[in-house]
């Protein structure tokens, strides 16, 4: 079972947009790999509305989406051309899935993944997320049971907290959204520890020893470091 740090367990497969390669076709971008359990299921259409009508967001963070589950090709392509012209939900409607979805009927993909959670469903994969980065390793990893769609929101949250952390070398505390205050690294590590005790930075705020943070406002977040056009 993959776990974060790992590098992506590599596959090759056949996807409603073509063959691919992973994660090497995607070097350089950011990936979230998801499955759901099956086509022509209720929270699973919903899931795939939603995440598709957020695709720009995600791309506009320099991330791709790339869907699975244990059903063929066929049904894949079928499933998406019906949500396309016959479903209509929440104001969505028209809705065309332009990510991959890859067929995964021999459960090969699933099974590298650890997507197949047998005391959950043997024959069908767990809603997994799987967050890659641009050079191929697993960096978080979600799990939500058959019955549970996935906040979409959060998601992107937790995309956005990743590439922050990484750019800044900060961690993000509880509940954090972009704009709100970050966490500096611990004391004692890059000169922080120094700065704080000489009082160097005023904008570091530490509630003890331990717990130091600093405002990152939102257009830094967005506009400096993650080159985002368009503004949440
Ligand atoms: C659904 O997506 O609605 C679903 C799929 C498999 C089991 C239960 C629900």
């Amino acid at each position: 079972m993959p776990r974060i740090g790992d590098d992506a367990p590599v596959f090759q497969a056949t996807t409603t947009q073509g063959p691919i390669n992973f994660p090497s076709d995607y070097k350089g971008k950011w990936v979230i790999l998801f499955s759901h359990p099956a086509d022509f299921t209720p929270v699973c259409t919903s899931e795939f509305m939603t995440f598709a009508s957020m695709e720009s967001e995600f791309k506009a963070l320099n991330c791709e989406l790339v869907g699975l589950s244990v059903d063929g090709l066929y049904s894949h392509i079928a499933w998406l051309r019906t949500i396309k012209e016959k479903i209509e939900y929440k104001g969505m409607r028209d809705v065309e899935v332009k990510f991959p979805l890859i067929e995964d009927i021999t459960m090969e993909v699933a099974r590298k993944y650890g997507m197949l959670q047998p005391g959950e469903s043997s024959t069908k994969a767990v809603r997994a997320v799987f967050f890659i980065d641009p050079v191929g390793k697993i960096r978080t990893i979600i799990y939500y049971p058959l019955s549970l769609g996935r906040n979409f929101s959060e998601l992107k949250r937790v995309l956005i907290g990743l590439q922050t952390a990484d750019k800044f070398s900060v961690a993000l505390p509880a509940d954090w959204q972009p704009g709100e205050d970050v966490i500096v690294p611990p004391a004692g590590s890059c000169g922080v520890a120094k700065e704080r005790m000489e009082g160097a930075d005023e904008n570091i705020k530490c509630y003890d020893w331990f717990f130091c943070t600093k405002p990152l406002s939102k257009e830094k977040v967005f506009d400096e470091i993650l080159g985002v056009v368009e503004k949440q």
